[in-house]
C-alpha cells in the first residue's frame, strides 16, 4: 500500500482524530491539506511535523459556509494539481437531555457539525476526485446513528444523517473509481483508558491507532471495489 504523493485533504485535521491521521499521511509521503477554522492551531499542528512546506498547505475555513468550503477545494487544486482524498473528521457532540428537554439549538448544532459540513464538503470536493478517475471519501461515524440511545437524540439523528449522505455518495460514485466509506466508532479512546484503566465501559472504545489502520486501508489501492461500507470498530455493546 502506498499513498506518496496522494492529495489528501483532511477536515478535522486539529482534532484528536484529524490530528493523528495527519501524522500517519506525513510519514507515508501524501501531500496534505490541512483544513480547520482555527489559524493558531493549524500552525501548531503543522509545525510539529517534519514535512517540507512544498507538500502541506493549511487552508483556515468555516466549512459550515458552502463559499469558503469551495474556494479551499479551488486553493488546494491550484497548489497541488488534483485532489485525490477526503477524509471528513469534522465531529461535535450534545446530549444528556431527552429529546422532550432537547432545544431546537441543540438539534442545529449537531446538524450543523454534521450533516451541512459533510454536504458542504461533497458538493466542493467530489467534482475534483472524480476529474482524477481515483479517489477516496471517509467519514467517521457512531453506532448511535442506527441504534439511537436515549438522551444523545440530537447527535443520533445527525450522524443517521451524515451515514444516509455519505451511503447515497458511494451509489452515485460507482464507476468512477472514487469510493466513499464510513467507519463507525463509539468514542474515541484519546487517553488509551481502555489499556490502562480498562472496565466494562471502555472495552468498546477505539484508540485513534485502531482508527488509523482501518482507515488506512480504506485509502489504500486494495480497498478499491469497496464502497458504500460502514465498517463498525465498537464490537459489540
Ligand atoms: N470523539 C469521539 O469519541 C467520536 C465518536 C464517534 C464518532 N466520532 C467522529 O469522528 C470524527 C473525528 O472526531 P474528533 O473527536 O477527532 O473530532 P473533533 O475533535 O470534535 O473535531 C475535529 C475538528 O473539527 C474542526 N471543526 C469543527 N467545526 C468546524 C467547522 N464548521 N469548519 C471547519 N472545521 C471545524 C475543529 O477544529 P477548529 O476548531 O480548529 O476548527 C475540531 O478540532 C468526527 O466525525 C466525529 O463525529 C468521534
Amino acid at each position: 500500500m502506498t499513498l506518496q504523493n496522494r492529495v489528501v485533504v483532511i477536515t478535522g485535521a486539529t482534532g484528536g482524530l484529524g490530528s493523528q491521521l495527519t501524522r500517519e499521511l506525513a510519514i507515508r509521503g501524501a501531500q496534505l491539506a490541512l483544513l480547520g477554522r482555527d489559524a493558531a492551531r493549524l500552525e501548531a499542528l503543522t509545525a510539529s511535523l517534519s514535512v517540507p512546506k512544498e507538500r502541506i498547505l493549511s487552508c483556515v475555513v468555516d466549512l459550515l459556509d458552502p463559499s469558503e468550503t469551495r474556494r479551499a477545494a479551488q486553493d488546494i487544486a491550484a497548489r497541488f494539481g488534483r485532489i485525490e482524498i477526503l477524509l471528513h473528521l469534522v465531529g461535535g457532540w450534545t446530549g444528556g437531555k431527552t429529546l422532550v428537554e432537547a432545544s431546537a439549538d441543540d438539534l442545529t448544532f449537531m446538524l450543523n457539525q454534521h450533516v451541512w459540513t459533510s454536504f458542504h464538503v461533497v458538493q466542493a470536493f467530489i467534482p475534483y476526485l472524480v476529474k482524477n478517475g481515483w479517489g477516496r471519501v471517509v467519514m467517521v461515524s457512531s453506532p448511535y446513528a442506527a441504534r439511537p440511545r436515549a438522551k444523545s437524540g440530537p447527535y443520533a439523528i445527525a450522524k443517521a444523517g451524515q451515514e444516509a449522505l455519505l451511503l447515497t455518495l458511494s451509489q452515485e460514485l460507482q464507476g468512477t473509481g472514487v469510493t466513499a466509506n464510513l467507519v463507525q466508532v463509539k468514542t474515541i479512546d484519546l487517553q488509551r483508558e481502555k489499556v490502562n484503566l480498562p472496565t466494562p465501559q471502555n472495552a468498546f472504545w477505539s484508540t485513534p491507532e485502531e482508527l488509523s489502520a482501518a482507515i488506512l486501508y480504506l485509502l489504500s489501492e486494495e480497498a478499491g471495489s469497496v464502497n458504500g461500507a460502514r465498517l463498525p470498530l465498537y464490537g459489540s455493546y
